[in-house]
Parts: C-alpha cells; sequence; structure tokens
C-alpha cells in the first residue's frame, strides 16, 4: 500500500456475507433456496400477486430470524471507525436485516438501505411505507401476527408504525391503513429498482476508498458498484470469503471473514495513512 492514502471518504458497500456470522444464511450459500422455492419464487412482485400468503410467510420467517440475531464484530467495527472518524464514512447496504442499524446506538452510520428493510411494510396502491415488524405467521406458517421487535422505540413511538390490533385484514393478510389494500414487505423484489439511486451515485463519485465486503458481485446494480467507484477514482477493496467477478476492478482483494477481516484492516488504515 502507497503512503498518502487519501480517506476523505470512504464508502462501503455490504451485502448478506457481513450478517452470516450472525447466524442470518446467505442467499447463494442456502443454495439460493427456502423451503424447496426458490428465492425469485417468494421474492417477486408476480410471487405476491400470485400467492401473496406464502410470501408473507417467507418474511414474516425473515423478521423472526433477523430479530433472534445480534450485530457482530463486523458491524460493530465499522460503527466504531465512523464514531472515531466523523463525516468520514459512508455506508450502503443491500441487507434488510437492520444489523447495521441494531449496531449503531449512538446513530453515527445511517445506512442507505438500497433493497428496503424488513421492519417497514407499504402499500401496494399509494406506495405509502410504515414501520412494521410484526410477523404475520410463525416458524410453522401458523396465523399467528406477534411482534418480533425488530423496531427501534422511536420507530414503535411514531405514527407510522403499525399497531396490528388497529390494522384491518382480508383472508388473514394485513391491509394499509392509507387505502385499505394490501400491505407487502417493503424490500426490493428481483426485478424491481434498488432504492436511493441519485444519493448512492454522489456517494460513488466522492468515494477515496470503496469497500466492499460480504457481497457475491452477482445482483446488480449493486455489483456494478466498484466498477463505477474505480472509474472515478477511488482505491478499491473487497472483503470477502471467496473471489468475486470483479476481480479486475478490485485494487486490494482481503479473502477471509467478516468478523476477522473488516477490523483488521480498518485499524490498519491509520498506519497506512502517510
Ligand atoms: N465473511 C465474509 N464474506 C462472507 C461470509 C463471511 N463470514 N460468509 C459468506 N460470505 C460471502 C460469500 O462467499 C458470498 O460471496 O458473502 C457473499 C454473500 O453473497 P450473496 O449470498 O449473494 O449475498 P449478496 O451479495 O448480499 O446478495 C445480493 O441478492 O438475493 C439478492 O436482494 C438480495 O441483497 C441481496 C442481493
Amino acid at each position: 500500500m502507497k503512503p498518502g492514502l487519501d480517506l476523505s471518504s470512504i464508502v462501503v458497500l455490504t451485502g448478506a456475507g457481513i450478517s452470516a456470522e450472525s447466524g442470518i444464511s446467505t442467499f447463494r450459500d442456502a443454495g439460493g433456496l427456502w423451503e424447496g422455492h426458490r428465492i425469485e419464487e417468494v421474492a417477486t412482485v408476480e410471487a405476491f400477486e400470485r400467492d401473496p400468503m406464502l410470501v408473507w410467510k417467507f418474511y414474516s420467517r425473515r423478521r423472526i430470524n433477523a430479530a433472534r440475531a445480534a450485530p457482530n464484530l463486523a458491524h460493530e467495527a465499522l460503527v466504531e471507525f465512523a464514531a472515531e472518524n466523523p463525516g468520514v464514512m459512508s455506508l450502503i447496504t443491500q441487507n434488510v436485516d437492520g444489523l447495521h442499524q441494531r449496531a449503531d446506538g449512538r446513530e453515527v452510520l445511517a445506512p442507505v438501505c438500497m433493497h428496503g428493510s424488513l421492519h417497514q411494510s407499504r402499500c401496494t396502491h399509494c406506495g405509502s411505507t410504515y414501520f412494521d415488524d410484526f410477523s404475520y405467521f410463525d416458524d410453522e406458517g401458523n396465523y399467528a401476527p406477534g411482534q418480533t421487535n425488530l423496531c427501534d422505540l422511536s420507530q414503535r413511538s411514531s405514527p407510522e408504525y403499525l399497531h396490528h390490533y388497529k390494522l384491518e385484514y382480508a383472508k388473514f393478510l394485513p391491509l394499509s391503513p392509507c387505502c385499505r389494500r394490501p400491505l407487502r414487505p417493503h424490500i426490493v423484489w428481483f426485478g424491481e429498482t434498488p432504492l436511493h439511486l441519485p444519493r448512492i451515485d454522489t456517494l460513488l463519485k466522492k468515494a477515496k476508498i470503496f469497500l466492499s465486503i460480504g457481497t457475491s458481485g452477482v445482483v446488480y446494480p449493486a455489483a456494478g458498484f466498484i466498477q463505477v467507484a474505480k472509474a472515478m477514482g477511488a482505491r478499491t477493496v473487497c472483503i470477502n470469503k471467496e473471489e468475486i467477478p470483479q476481480a479486475a476492478d478490485i485494487d486490494e482483494f482481503i479473502q477471509g471473514s467478516a468478523t476477522l477481516k473488516v477490523r483488521e484492516f480498518l485499524s490498519s488504515l491509520g498506519s497506512r495513512n502517510g
């Protein structure tokens, strides 16, 4: 590494691999399957139109699993770095599990959640979003609305929080309070456009270091961010368990587990800064 590294703007992109050691299985490591269904069969608009109950069972399970998990050393290392170096780090995440936010009690590193959030739902008619951390179905797929506590205290006390006892249901599925139309998870499904792309574009353009953590680099547009950042002059670093397809655009590939390598890399930055 050359001395004189510009640390003025570090843009981090995270994927499912950063949450793997918290016990949340990644998409590709799980073989892309859930209960015999291809993930694409439960994470598309068509799937929701065809079988909304199946989709809500899938997302109820994901809410329950995320609530049972805890942030790990990698989530924490990012927050510590951001707290010690105010204004330097920005975080873009493809993850919907909320673990970045839960690692961040002081709110020093608000992530740009480009694929939405498990703890939000949205009206299929007008697009209004709500805080909603109910698992409408239990582990076995039985109808059993229960609070998962994925929403924090301030979200639970906000007017946008959905109290399930106030909700109307149709065929056991929740309806939006605004239009009384089906509520859907606030998740970017396959074939949908990710959220916050203009903001992400601005971040990529100002990145001096672009750090990709735990993402397989196969789902676009996120998979193209390394190339964009590199073309805009950033030094590109990738921490992942296995190689990813963007090898040609990666200046430094660090193979290993996120809980070990993220902290190591971030602490090395101080000594590399000439
Ligand atoms: N530390 C570092 N990397 C890890 C770890 C770990 N402990 N465990 C797994 N990985 C790596 C895997 O080797 C893999 O390359 O993390 C990557 C996870 O890849 P994916 O499962 O494809 O997850 P991700 O890249 O986030 O998927 C992108 O695809 O399914 C859609 O919308 C969904 O946001 C998701 C998107």
